[in-house]
């Protein structure tokens, strides 16, 4: 019989290690007291504002976009994230949310509601951009949107909305604001614009030779240096808008005027989609002078410009099919947002802090453990614990990081007489009480430090100095 021959041994191939996908970011629970304190601010503005929450899908009929957004802007035209579902319909992931809000409120019949509609909302879109700092493929959008009002005063609301948003988080921002006008106004600066860059095209960078014939006002905002330079001549849409754009925008800067907000004005400012009639701002972050400055004695900014922006869209609602209907919006990204939020090391306050810490040693204790957790945390406590750890020390230990006023012991002695140790973190200074009083003797202890604000097991909401911008 021949001989059994010994199996070969195969070097086993290490498996390809999956990684992100280019552009994309996971946010990681570090970074949650940043996404609660955003989130916290932004529904306490949106109740005060009026404003009420709307969930959109991530994926809509790319026509959405094509119509809203627009054919010739990069958005469409080199970032959306578009493919065939299975029954062939050309669909595509949110680039924004403003064309999902719009058809929402065509498709729900919300002219029929009071005027104007206020809708709200927080989610991912995607745009397939180049990634650099503070640029992503998937990021979050935060976004107001007034749907059913022309009267300027709505325009200043907003603005005095985003620009209080973050001045109440001590972001110095700047708010940038324009005018491009009627569709009218805007046809006959667009003949202005063709007429000066046509001289001067040779000195234009290549994206913008292209967009010189189908998106003129997108040569005022590009960041080629050499563009940038030939922009600040170029004509300037103030000089073009028609008698009723302008006295709208007058308007809107006189009630910005009453409320003391202070804006720049920005003729260049102009905004890379479509749907945009009248009014647009922006909100740009102050320089940094945190940031160290450049060899040429420039501060350096993160390569990322606006941190939200958004205008009037008058024109919107019935392009997609309603009736018309004015509008105004904005969005801000929240990645960026944190940001600076961190860049410049701004407070945000402490975050999610347990104040009661549970230590048990022995089985028996750990069940009893288990339970009292969940009833304190049912009372309204913020409870921290680590059930799986078998020694007292180890335990302390994690109750001293984690900065917990008291530590509620039970151990087997505990166990046998009904009571239970609570030991005052700072002091050192122990007391046995009866294990039935427990929730009654923390309580005591803890209003003693002040910090028995709420009871009732709710997400607490900001203090009243942030509550309010
Ligand atoms: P947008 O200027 O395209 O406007 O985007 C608004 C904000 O979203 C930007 O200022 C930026 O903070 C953030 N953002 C955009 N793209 C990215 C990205 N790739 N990575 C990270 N953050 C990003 C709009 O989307 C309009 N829908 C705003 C609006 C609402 N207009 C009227 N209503």
């Amino acid at each position: 019989m021949p001989k059994e021959e010994a199996p070969k041994k195969t070097a086993e191939r290490p498996k390809k290690q999956i990684q992100l996908l280019r552009g994309m970011k996971d946010v990681l629970p570090e970074e949650q007291q940043y996404w609660d304190f955003i989130q916290d601010r932004l529904a306490t503005i949106a109740q005060a504002y009026g404003f009420g929450l709307i969930k959109t899908p991530l994926i809509e009929e790319t026509g959405l976009f094509v119509r809203s957004v627009g054919k010739d802007t990069d958005i469409v035209e080199k970032e959306m994230y578009t493919f065939q579902d299975k029954g062939g319909e050309s669909v595509s992931l949110a680039p924004e949310g403003t064309a999902s809000v719009v058809r929402a409120y065509i498709e729900h019949g919300m002219l029929s509601r009071p005027q104007p509609v206020k809708l709200f909302y927080i989610g991912p879109f995607f745009r397939y951009d180049r990634p650099q700092a503070g640029r992503y493929r998937q990021f979050y959008q935060f976004g107001f949107e007034v749907i059913g009002e022309r009267h300027p005063v709505i325009d200043a609301q907003l603005m005095m909305l985003a620009y209080n948003f973050y001045a109440g988080a001590k972001l110095p921002v700047s708010l940038q604001v324009n005018s491009i006008g009627s569709p009218e106004s805007r046809a006959d600066y667009r003949k202005a614009l063709i007429e000066y860059y046509k001289s001067r095209k040779n000195s234009l960078c290549e994206d913008c030779r292209q967009r010189l014939q189908k998106n003129p006002m997108r040569l005022l905002d590009c960041k080629v240096p050499d563009c940038q330079v030939l922009a600040q001549d170029a004509p300037q849409i103030i000089d073009h808008l028609d008698e009723e754009s302008n006295k709208h925008f007058v308007q809107v800067l006189e009630h910005l005027d009453e409320v003391e907000i202070p804006y720049v004005l920005n003729s260049r400012l102009v905004r890379g989609l479509d749907y945009y009639t009248g009014t647009v701002f922006e909100i740009w972050p102050e320089p940094n002078a945190a940031i160290a400055p450049g060899t040429d004695g420039s501060v350096k900014q993160s390569a990322q410009s606006a941190l939200g922006g958004g205008g009037r869209y008058d024109t919107l609602v019935e392009t997609l099919g309603g009736q018309p209907t004015p509008a105004i919006g904005y969005a801000g990204g929240i990645e960026r947002c944190i940001i600076e939020l961190k860049d410049r090391a701004i407070s945000i306050g402490a975050g999610y802090r347990p104040e009661l810490f549970i230590a048990q040693l022995g089985a028996l204790a750990r069940k009893k453990a288990l339970k009292l957790f969940e009833d304190l945390r049912q009372a309204g406590f913020k409870v921290a614990e680590s059930f799986a750890k078998d020694g007292l020390k180890p335990q302390m230990e994690l109750a001293n990081k984690l900065g917990t006023k008291y530590a509620l012991i039970i151990g087997q002695k505990e166990m046998m007489d009904g009571t239970i140790l609570i030991r005052d973190m700072e002091s050192g200074i122990q007391e046995t009480v009866d294990f039935q009083k427990i929730t009654a003797e923390v309580r005591k202890r803890l209003e003693k430090y002040g910090v028995v604000e709420k009871r009732d097991g709710k997400i607490p909401t900001p203090s009243a100095d942030q509550a309010h911008p």
